[in-house]
């Protein structure tokens, strides 16, 4: 395949473009990046119209713009949706990064940047495999449209309004998303289930202004004591919650599934090193591998109140915060799963005190099918690109889309994840594997190909 040949020999070219790509600060959370976005959604439209899309448009929202491509070249033949972001998360704590976040630097085979793995690598692995098809075939064998946001690291605020708002524009056969991981370098893997979110922040209120806690201490409740209480009641030691109700919507995993994903290569020592940590931790009823992608979580992202400059001040205060955010698997709602929390925090706070529960946002989780024609292309796919076939996996990140294109444009999502799992995603040193760049837009050269002679 003429296409095939091009990718194999262009990679410098695609090497000198990612990097570009990867030193536009693109970081969606930080109002001070706000010009770095509109150049990257810039960017990535001359990209696309370069790769041979006849439509380019950066389109606006309330928020960061959403960068659209069109490529109809066959009635007859199925319409993929590709979906990326080009936002990336903030560096901080940027003196543990060993290269400059925003300074492309390859070491070996891997590239070091903010975004190299989540995911302006892995989005533009697609483009590239459009400019392939346009190099030597002049056009790709299927019709493509690609939605680019630059609001997904903080929780895609204007993307279901976006979506609700050009059903027609983005009416497609199947979706695809590079924004995930494989199992390894050579262990390709497509990821079938990923779990939602529900985001909360605690505000506990005690005394009306901070107090003396010579003076006050042993009368006056102190909101973060009790804040810490409350929090710690939540989960038992296995780290089961115990909020009401919170349990009643998970769909409980088959023998069968069991079955599967106790097939999944996977090495406990390996894990652990990964992770840093000395032991696992969670509920023994359920293996790692279901623990953290098959099963509800509740983690405390950040706690805050009192002094906590350098030395000791003595002070009862009046303020005490938390971040809490709970992984959702089906058929959990993220708003009904806030509903939950917020009630039962509200019923158990002490008297004491106050206590106000705010929904940061939220996202379904989701499920899809493993039997669909688009689906065997792009097993096919990872198998030609890769020389092995591919497993099926469970994620335990977020990608609430996925969801969103199955309610409301009616289509199933394929992801075909390049990334591994130790790139470092939100982390100081994000990295992607060069070579898994390569296979990528290979794989997806032949996925391309395969749809257009399936029966979709
Ligand atoms: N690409 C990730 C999600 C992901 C990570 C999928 C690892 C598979 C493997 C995505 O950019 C992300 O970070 N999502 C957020 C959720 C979002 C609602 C803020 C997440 O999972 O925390
Ligand atoms: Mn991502
Ligand atoms: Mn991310």
């Amino acid at each position: 395949m003429k296409a095939l040949e091009y990718a194999q020999t262009h990679h410098d070219k695609f090497l000198t473009e990612l990097q570009t790509f990867l030193k536009i600060p693109s970081v969606s959370t930080q109002e001070r990046h706000k010009p770095h976005m509109a150049h990257a959604a810039g960017w990535l439209r001359d990209k696309l119209l370069a790769a041979g899309f006849p439509r380019v448009e950066v389109m606006p929202t309330p928020g960061h713009p959403v960068v659209y491509a069109e490529w109809l070249t066959d009635p007859q033949q199925p319409t993929v949706l590709i979906y990326g972001h080009y936002d990336v998360q903030p560096v901080e704590p940027l003196e543990l990064w060993r290269t400059p976040p925003f300074e492309p630097t390859i070491v070996g085979d891997d590239i070091f940047a903010r975004g190299a793995a989540d995911d302006k690598g892995q989005l533009f692995i697609h483009v590239k495999a459009a400019e392939a098809f346009k190099e030597t075939a002049g056009a790709p064998p299927v019709n493509i449209k690609c939605i680019f946001e630059g609001e997904e690291e903080v929780g895609s605020p204007n993307l279901n309004p976006f979506i609700n708002a050009h059903q027609d524009l983005l009416a497609a056969d199947i979706a695809v998303i590079s924004d995930s991981h494989i199992l390894g370098k050579d262990i390709p893997a497509i990821v079938y289930a990923l779990r939602g979110l529900s985001y909360v922040e605690v505000e506990v209120t005690g005394p009306a202004g901070d107090l003396h806690s010579g003076i006050y201490g042993g009368a006056v409740h102190n909101p973060i004591n009790a804040l810490c209480a409350l929090i710690a009641s939540l989960q038992d030691e296995y780290g089961r919650i115990t909020i009401p109700g919170f349990y009643d919507q998970v769909r409980d995993l088959s023998t069968e599934e069991r079955a599967e994903l106790a097939k999944i290569p996977f090495d406990r020592a390996a894990w652990l090193e990964e992770a840093g940590i000395q032991a696992d931790w969670g509920d023994p009823d359920y293996t790692i591998i279901e623990r953290t992608t098959a099963r509800p979580t509740l983690d405390v992202n950040g706690i805050w109140g009192g002094y906590i400059q350098p030395g000791a001040k003595t002070v009862l205060p009046s303020k005490a915060y938390a971040k809490i955010s709970m992984r959702l698997v089906p058929d959990q709602e993220p708003e009904e799963i806030t509903r939950l929390i917020s009630e039962h925090l509200k019923e158990i706070a002490p008297p004491t005190v106050s206590i106000a529960v705010r929904n940061l946002h939220g996202g379904d989780a989701a499920v899809v099918r493993r039997d669909s024609p688009a689906m065997k292309a792009a097993f096919a796919a990872y198998a030609a690109g890769f020389g092995v076939e591919p497993i099926f996996m469970r994620e335990g990140g977020s990608i609430p889309v996925v969801a969103t294109f199955q309610k409301v444009l009616g289509i199933e999502t394929i992801l075909m994840g390049f990334g591994l799992p130790d790139d470092n995603l939100h982390a100081p040193n994000e990295k992607l594997h060069l070579p898994n760049f390569y296979k990528g837009i290979e794989t997806v050269i032949h996925f391309l190909e395969n749809l257009a002679h399936s029966d979709s």
